[in-house]
């Protein structure tokens, strides 16, 4: 049966970063194995482009939603094609097609009764798209997951009878016992559904950025929520409740691979969405740990944000693939570091892999023009046996999703190659004329590097191209070298470059603190400013400056009204500054800027991407004075 891996689709508020790399790549990985035993796999991967997070975004950079997210989705397409991801579905959810079938089930669990109106109250964390009852919130504001505070919001909504699959899923679970991996995350999902599951509310309302209910409701007061709109991504690109030809056959074999901080969506909701539609449940659920810097969680405050395009550049894409999935074991948190990065590479890669291609390549051209043949490998017994154990332990390895360890082992073989240098002296054994027994040497190292490509191809399909290459062996050979555990006879080699070469780091993690913190100054000259909450009367373009606004802002009785001119006109309009309550420096010496007099500075904040925001005095009276 054929399978189908799914990435979860990103949102498009930020750039990719590591931690989206790592779940890709994991997906391409899963499927290019797949390949490699000769089963047919398809991979989705996409974006998801709807929701708060996003309207705000694009708003904060002065661009439609539209446009904001055609930009960004793109970033994580042009991405993964750079990375030579085997993706073979690239979903957005701004697609005409999701959209019709997002409506389409909305109207199925509807007409299932799975739907009803009524009234949300309770908290919503923007940044995570997520409810919360108050009982989950920590101090009762904060978001368990993300730490940020959540709004508290009570609106009509439409809600998903959650609780009424209660008893399915638990049933489910005891039934496929494996279906989530590790083990352990299982049980925190019993857990939670044990402790009883409550109706989800399934809309928005307050903001327009979403998939608009089906028609044949007629309420364009509400949207979908953002999580319903986006799991369906796993199933629109292949036709459901669409135009697009009818694959949806291939959700019967579906892995998905998720961060443990989406979860839940994945192992509550989305089955139980499944289930309402009558549509057959994921198969697998592989659930990974998060990627820290220095133990820290990325952020694009802290600037600790790695980018896995610069990684990918500055070291090379396989050695970043290889790290990714070696380092640490699946369902684990991991710390990302140059250091552990380089470290991890010249030991595995150079010294282990690369090493051993150059000694094979050089010794068979120089004593046998890099034709190398051999029927006997007696004296090699022993390490042919081992080199076979290992190989078979391999497949459980990938099956119970611990990549990790897969390479640990493979690399192994690899190990028992360069022992077997070390142990014969190929050198010492052509001076005593022992020329056959060097060949069967080479030769078995030939079927060694022969073996470890075939085997590596998931993770390093380049370099394990290039060795194929260098050996001319190929993906047919799968059946004799790996699943009948045979050994090729004869080799003719073709020099290849260095695969490999030493790393050096070229940056470390440590964050650093750039010092531009102006001079020092004492509480009394800091005291000689005088900010004041002003609350703007007016404000207009000022003619034939693309960046000047004239503003009449309000001090309250003490100071009256004063004109300031102001930068602020690609980032504010004039509309959206009236009645505005903004802090400003009124006894800064008056300067005329094109002619016009300006008697004050109002203060204003520009992050490192060029966004500026006015520090405004929400709720605080004109005139009062900021300290
Ligand atoms: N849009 C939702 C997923 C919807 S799937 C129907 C979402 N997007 S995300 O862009 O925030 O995250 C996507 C994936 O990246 C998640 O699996 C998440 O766990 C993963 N990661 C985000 N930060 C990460 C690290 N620092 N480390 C590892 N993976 C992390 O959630």
């Amino acid at each position: 049966m054929i399978k189908y891996v799914t990435t979860p689709i990103y949102y498009v508020n930020d750039i990719p970063h590591i931690g989206h790399a790592y779940t890709t790549i994991l997906c391409d990985m899963f499927k290019r194995y797949q390949v490699l035993k000769g089963k047919e796999c398809l991979l989705l991967t996409g974006t998801d482009e709807h929701g708060q997070k996003i309207e705000s975004s694009a708003k904060a950079r002065n661009k439609t939603p539209k446009e904001y997210v055609d930009e960004t989705s793109f970033k994580f397409q042009n991405l993964w094609n750079k990375f030579d991801i085997a993706y073979d579905y690239f979903v957005r959810t701004t697609n005409e097609a999701h959209d019709m079938g997002v409506k389409r089930a909305f109207e199925e669990m509807y007409k299932n009764g799975d739907i009803y109106k009524g009234h949300y109250e309770g908290n919503y964390c923007i940044s995570c798209e997520t409810f919360f009852t108050k009982r989950q919130l920590v101090d009762g504001i904060f978001c368990p997951d993300c730490g940020k505070e959540t709004n508290s919001i009570k609106e009509e909504s439409y809600f998903f009878r959650l609780s009424r699959y209660e008893k399915k899923l638990l049933d489910w679970y005891k039934a496929n016992p494996d279906v989530i991996m590790p083990l352990n995350k299982k049980s925190e999902i019993i857990n939670f559904i044990e402790g009883g599951l409550s109706d989800l509310s399934i809309t928005r309302s307050g903001f327009k950025w979403g998939i608009s209910l089906p028609p044949f409701i007629d309420d364009s007061k509400h949207i979908m929520y953002v999580w319903l709109d986006a799991l369906l991504s796993y199933i629109t690109p292949l036709g459901y409740g669409n135009d697009i030809p009818n694959k949806i056959y291939l959700f019967n074999n579906a892995t998905h691979f998720v961060g443990k901080d989406i979860l839940r969506f994945h192992a509550i909701y989305w089955p139980a969405f499944l289930m309402s539609l009558n549509l057959p449940l994921p198969k697998q659920i592989y659930v990974h740990g998060w990627w820290t810097i220095d133990g820290v969680k990325m952020s694009k405050s802290i600037g600790n944000v790695v980018n896995p395009d610069d990684i990918a550049n500055t070291y090379g894409l396989e050695v970043m693939r290889y790290f990714l999935i070696r380092e640490v074991p699946f369902g684990q948190d991991g710390d990302f570091s140059h250091k552990a990065l380089v470290d991890r590479a010249n030991a595995d890669l150079s010294d282990t892999l690369g090493n051993l291609v150059n000694r094979l390549l050089g010794m068979s051209e120089k004593y046998f023009d890099l034709n190398i043949e051999s029927e006997n490998f007696d004296y090699l017994k022993d390490e042919i046996n081992e080199v076979s154990t290992i190989i078979k332990s391999l497949e459980s390895y990938m099956t119970n999703m611990t990549p990790h360890k897969y390479l640990e082992e493979l690399w192994k073989i690899f190990d028992i190659a360069n022992a077997s240098i070390a142990k014969y002296e190929p050198w010492a054994m052509m001076k005593a004329g022992k020329k056959d027994e060097v060949q069967s040497l080479l030769v078995f190292i030939s079927n060694i590097l022969s073996k470890g490509a075939l085997l590596f191809y998931p993770i390093l399909p380049h370099a394990a191209r290039e060795i194929m290459k260098c050996l001319k062996v190929d993906f047919s050979y799968f059946g004799k070298l790996i699943e009948d555990d045979g050994l090729l006879n004869k080799f003719s080699l073709t020099k290849i470059p260095p695969l490999f070469p030493k790393l050096e780091i070229k940056t470390s993690n440590v964050i650093e603190k750039k010092s531009d913190i102006k001079e020092e100054i004492d509480i009394s000259q800091f005291n000689k400013i005088d900010i004041r909450v002003g609350r703007v009367v007016e404000a207009d373009i000022l003619k034939d400056s693309s960046k000047l606004l004239v503003l009449r802002i309000d001090f309250g009785e003490n100071v009256g009204i004063r004109q300031i001119v102001s930068g602020i006109a690609k980032h504010y309009s004039p509309d959206e500054l009236k009645d505005m309550l903004v802090c400003a420096i009124i006894n800064l010496k008056p300067v005329k800027l094109m002619g016009i007099l300006s008697e004050g500075m109002i203060l204003s904040a520009e992050d490192s991407s060029g966004i500026l925001r006015l520090i405004s005095a929400n709720d605080i009276e004109a005139g009062s004075v900021v300290r």
